[in-house]
């Protein structure tokens, strides 16, 4: 395995990714592990991801110095690079010039990191405001561009580059990658998801007593209850909380999905409890916290109304901390809480599997396809735990909701029938909170602004708003305020992540 310490980059799930994607297993550890723990997992190599600190700053993050006798190749990224030249005693300062986007970088010798690449210029994703100014004595520069004189060097078996090899707009990223992986640490490709899945079902089949399963409709939960149900003469019980934020039928389809997959579920209903603790609350922040803090009452008085079960199944991915701003190091900006991590109780008396603590959602897609998960389901667009509450600007109530939904339905019934639905990441409605005039047969409507939001990503981390074709967009929008009263307008938000969020809250 190759161990990448997190000093708190958005990216470094990306790294981690990246590096499975070659076939090898990645471990992401705090920035202080210490140098037994990672000794202890023998990696082949370990990666010191970027941040967003200065290396020279008092509270810069440091790891366990003793790391660096360990004989295995170490590879420093941004932050990481710095760190290196900074520990090593080179010198590092604010630049006079940061670095942000596409670079120019220039080889200047032949050297295992940048081996294979056929030219000697070529553009890389850099993202900094410091500069290595000057290497440590004995350290050999390996490539510049015109504002880092030591973009890419090497130390005895320890490198450091200053760009990012990880994001998709760094060229020959995933070479630099394979070359440090491969070239370097000499790891095995041996991780694959099918022996992943035979070791976790083994695993599974040990647990005798009762196992609850709370199951959302999402790929996760879903592909989490398939697994569980075929492992033989397990007592699992499988149930669903309807918050009443929803789409419309939304609960009659995920239950027949689970019949469909020999899976009974039972629902709850506590949308009243729900809709009753959000009266009245407009802002973004504190309607999620309300939903996560609800979720987790709800939740808690439900798993104890079954008797005698003793476990606890949940669908966590590896990445869900890092996207709520709890990364393993707890430096990454938190953007939204997100429900998922916010959203249970602490004081269970639970025992909690979670067979997908280290995977990332292309891998659990993996194992519902091998799980003979229909395609339909298992590529049902992402909806967020808050559901519709994030969805409707300012405060959720009853009739906004149905609006909503209303929308909702035509929107998507429109997106299958032009063959669009599988094709793009996410598509949803937002009602805002700003009303419109217009004119409705020689009447004037004065109604809601809805939103469109389709986008194209392959993680969630960037995206892309969709160019829908304008027939289909003329479609849809004389459909919904035809069929919709209380619409009076429809826009199409044409703002890509960064600097938007696909959710609108
Ligand atoms: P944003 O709006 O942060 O969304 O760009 C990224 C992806 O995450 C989904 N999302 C959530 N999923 N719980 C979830 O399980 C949440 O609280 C939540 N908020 C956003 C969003 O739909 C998109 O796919």
């Amino acid at each position: 395995m190759i161990v990448i310490l997190d000093f708190g980059s958005q990216y470094t799930h990306l790294i981690s990714r990246r590096i499975r994607n070659l076939g090898v297993y990645t471990e992401v550890l705090p920035f202080n592990v210490s140098s037994e723990k990672v000794s202890e997992l023998n990696p082949s190599g370990v990666i010191l991801s970027g941040g967003p600190q200065s290396v020279y700053s008092d509270e810069s993050l440091r790891p366990d110095l003793q790391l660096f006798r360990i004989p295995i190749p170490i590879l420093g990224i941004c932050y990481g690079s710095q760190l290196i030249a900074h520990i090593f005693g080179g010198r590092v300062r604010k630049a006079d010039v940061g670095e942000y986007g596409r670079t120019k970088l220039r080889v200047l010798k032949k050297n295992k990191i940048l081996s294979g690449i056929p030219s000697k210029e070529f553009f890389v994703w850099m993202s900094h405001g410091d500069v290595i100014d000057s290497l440590p004595e004995d350290f050999e520069v390996l490539a510049h561009t015109d504002f880092s004189p030591n973009a890419v060097f090497k130390f005895r078996n320890i490198w450091g580059v200053q760009f990012h090899p990880e994001v998709y707009h760094t060229q020959f990223g995933d070479r630099i990658i394979e070359n440090f992986v491969f070239g370097i640490c000499r790891a095995k490709r041996d991780w694959n998801i099918e022996s992943y899945l035979e070791s976790k079902l083994k695993e599974l089949s040990e647990i005798k007593e009762g196992v609850l399963c709370a199951v959302s409709g999402g790929t996760d939960s879903t592909v989490l209850a398939v697994l569980l149900s075929r492992i033989k003469n397990m007592n699992v019980k499988y149930f669903l909380i309807d918050t009443g934020l929803l789409r419309k039928n939304d609960v009659e389809k995920i239950r027949k999905n689970f019949n469909s997959l020999g899976i009974q579920i039972d629902v709850f209903d506590a949308s009243s409890n729900f809709l009753s603790q959000l009266k009245g609350v407009e802002d973004p922040e504190e309607k999620r916290k309300i939903v996560g803090r609800v979720f987790a009452e709800v939740f808690g008085s439900i798993i104890n109304s079954y008797k005698g079960m003793k476990y606890l199944a949940q669908g966590t991915l590896y990445p869900d901390v890092i996207e709520s701003g709890v990364s393993v190091s707890g430096k990454a900006d938190v953007i939204k809480t997100h429900h998922n991590v916010g959203g249970m109780p602490s004081d269970i008396n639970f025992k909690i599997i979670e067979p997908f603590r280290y995977l990332y959602k292309d891998e659990v897609r993996e194992i519902g396809k091998i799980l003979n998960i229909p395609e339909e389901i298992m590529n049902r667009h992402p909806f967020p735990g808050p559901g519709l509450s994030v969805r409707i600007i300012g405060e959720v109530t009853e009739e906004k909701l149905r609006i909503l939904r209303e929308a909702e339905e035509i929107f998507e019934e429109e997106l299958m029938k032009a063959g669009l639905y599988y094709k793009v990441w996410q598509a949803f409605c937002v009602l805002t909170n700003s009303k419109s005039v217009g004119v409705v047969g020689d009447r004037r409507r004065y109604g809601w602004v809805l939103a469109l939001r389709v986008v194209e990503s392959v993680d969630a981390m960037t995206a892309d708003w969709a160019h829908l074709n304008y027939t289909f967009l003329d479609t849809v929008a004389r459909k919904i305020v035809a069929s919709v009263p209380q619409i009076s307008r429809v826009v199409y938000d044409i703002t890509s992540k960064p600097p938007a969020t696909i959710e609108w809250e």
